[in-house]
């Protein structure tokens, strides 16, 4: 069968007097005002178990918006005896039946829910406007259309048959459930996860992070009304660690599908080693964790287009993206002019409410994020190796503002230089211009992550060259553009060594890695 060729969402602008602006500060000032009460979603019951916990949007941290019904391991046991209840409908059902059903969920955030889901993230996890639609409607809806091309792409790959012989293979989805862990800076991300291996065929066990929960609740909302059955996507809202316990010393856990930190990707890791002899089947491991992603410079490079790299690479979503420029390397003869370009660029930039839609920058996502930015900031200024240049102001009354900043390090191995912040802490690292292959040989020393990384340069032989040394320093690798940003279908994005598996989010790479493929060979 044809399904809808995909095709990347266009990004709307929200110009000012334009109808999606109303429409979006309209679901804003609802959502803001009003008390949403999320619960679990188990099969077809929402659970309101009255253990009700605050949800406070960053940005404005006296101000609850809502309450999350937090559950126990009763819940969780309940979410995967419904979600292994649910399996034989959903194998059984045909694949296209499936594909309509996230085709529609793309739908349905392209249209109607556009502007709540995108309201949602802004005020959940303190996105400005811009930030909210490349994420929660733009790569949200990629996830979902490009994801059913591949579904159909992966199933039409068939082994070669021979005269009175016929060779198949049956993507089978995993035997046993799935669980789906994802983090609060993408819902894009988090929606993908647990949808992505539905897709596939399988059922699911869906723990959000408990600062993604407004834009995860309005998900299951999405999931719901585009038809997917109760219970092959349950939500719960559950301790990390029990639900992790709980779910993985299951005989029926099959595969875990991970996006957070590597400190808690790796203890579920050995987790799963330690409980390996009770499973039914090897659990498939997908897990993209964290980053220390670098801008590295040439001397032929543009200090005009390195600058803007830096400022949006570094500093969109406050530095919370797993992609984001950490730490930078320039050359002594452009780093004046680097500099004074991001000091200009950064004295424009207004930071405050998402609500206002002028604002670049809004608050990280909670106190132990700003407290651990300000650490950062307050050792550099009182180090010998490192100075703050640009920003190193915070304040925390309100919301948890951090302004953005650039630490300027003499020690290439200096902690802001190598330790993920996850804030808007850029750090700098000015090297002798010519000294540029001992640079990229301390850059791959200094990638114990190797999630995305940026070279600038005019020179292609330089370019040539920076590819080679650093080519497993990073999964995502961009000549003359920040590190962030991949689009489905485009970029398929991911990285190895301590950033994870680098099974390519929004790929076949990664849908493959749902099914269990049973061989097939008839003879006539
Ligand atoms: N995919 C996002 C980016 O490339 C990060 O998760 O920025």
């Amino acid at each position: 069968a044809q399904i809808p060729q995909a095709v990347n969402e266009e990004v709307k602008s929200y110009a000012p007097g334009s109808l999606e602006r109303a429409q979006l500060l309209d679901a804003y000032k609802k959502m803001f005002n009003e008390v949403t009460e999320v619960p679990q979603y188990i099969g077809s019951e929402e659970i309101f178990s009255g253990n009700k916990k605050e949800i406070r949007p960053p940005h404005d941290h006296q101000k609850v918006v809502g309450y999350y019904h937090e559950g126990t391991q009763n819940d969780v046991n309940k979410a995967i005896d419904t979600a292994l209840a649910a399996k034989d409908a959903w194998v059984a059902m045909p694949w296209e039946d499936r594909a309509a059903i996230f085709l529609k969920a793309a739908d349905l955030i392209a249209g109607p829910y556009r502007a709540k889901l995108n309201a949602a993230t802004m005020i959940g996890q303190s996105k400005n406007a811009m930030q909210a639609e490349i994420d929660a409607a733009c790569e949200f809806i990629d996830f979902l259309r490009f994801n059913v091309q591949y579904m159909t792409e992966i199933y039409a790959d068939q082994p070669i048959s021979a005269p009175g012989i016929w060779n198949r293979v049956d993507y089978r989805p995993l035997e046993g459930f799935t669980f789906a862990i994802t983090p609060f800076n993408f819902t894009a991300i988090a929606g993908n996860l647990p949808s992505c291996m539905a897709l596939m065929g399988n059922v699911v066990v869906w723990k959000p992070s408990d600062k993604q929960l407004l834009a995860a609740h309005v998900t299951m909302e999405i999931f719901k009304k585009a038809g997917l059955p109760d219970g092959v996507i349950n939500l719960v809202l559950t301790d990390g660690a029990e639900t992790a316990k709980t779910v993985l010393e299951h005989k029926d856990f099959a595969g875990l599908h991970f996006t957070g930190s590597t400190k808690v990707f790796n203890a579920l890791w050995k987790q799963i080693g330690d409980n390996i002899d009770q499973y039914r089947t090897y659990p498939r491991i997908v897990g993209e964790t964290g980053g220390k992603d670098f801008v590295m410079v040439h001397k032929s490079a543009c200090a005009t287009e390195v600058a803007v790299g830096l400022v949006r690479g570094a500093f969109e979503y406050q530095g919370q993206k797993c992609s984001a420029a950490s730490r930078a390397y320039i050359p002594s003869n452009l780093w004046n002019e680097v500099e004074k370009q991001m000091k200009e660029m950064l004295a424009t930039v207004t930071l405050g409410s998402p609500e206002d839609l002028s604002n670049f920058v809004t608050a990280v996502i909670d106190k132990n994020s700003f407290e651990k930015s300000k650490a950062y900031i307050d050792r550099a200024k009182a180090s010998n190796e490192a100075e703050v240049v640009i920003g190193g102001t915070y304040d925390d009354s309100v919301g948890y503002f951090v302004h953005p900043t650039v630490i300027k390090a003499t020690n290439p191995k200096y902690e802001s230089m190598v330790e993920e912040i996850f804030g808007p802490v850029l750090s700098v690292y000015v090297y002798d211009e010519n000294e540029f292959e001992a640079t990229l040989k301390l850059v791959d020393e200094t990638s114990a992550y190797a999630l995305t990384g940026s070279i600038f340069s005019k020179e292609r032989s330089a370019v040539e060259v920076a590819s080679k040394a650093l080519k497993n320093a990073c999964g995502n690798f961009y000549i003359n553009d920040k590190p962030t940003g991949a689009v489905v279908g485009q970029q398929p994005f991911g990285g190895a060594r301590a950033s994870g598996t680098n099974d390519k989010a929004g790929s076949a790479m990664n849908l493959l890695r749902w099914t269990s493929v049973q061989t097939i060979k008839e003879t006539f």
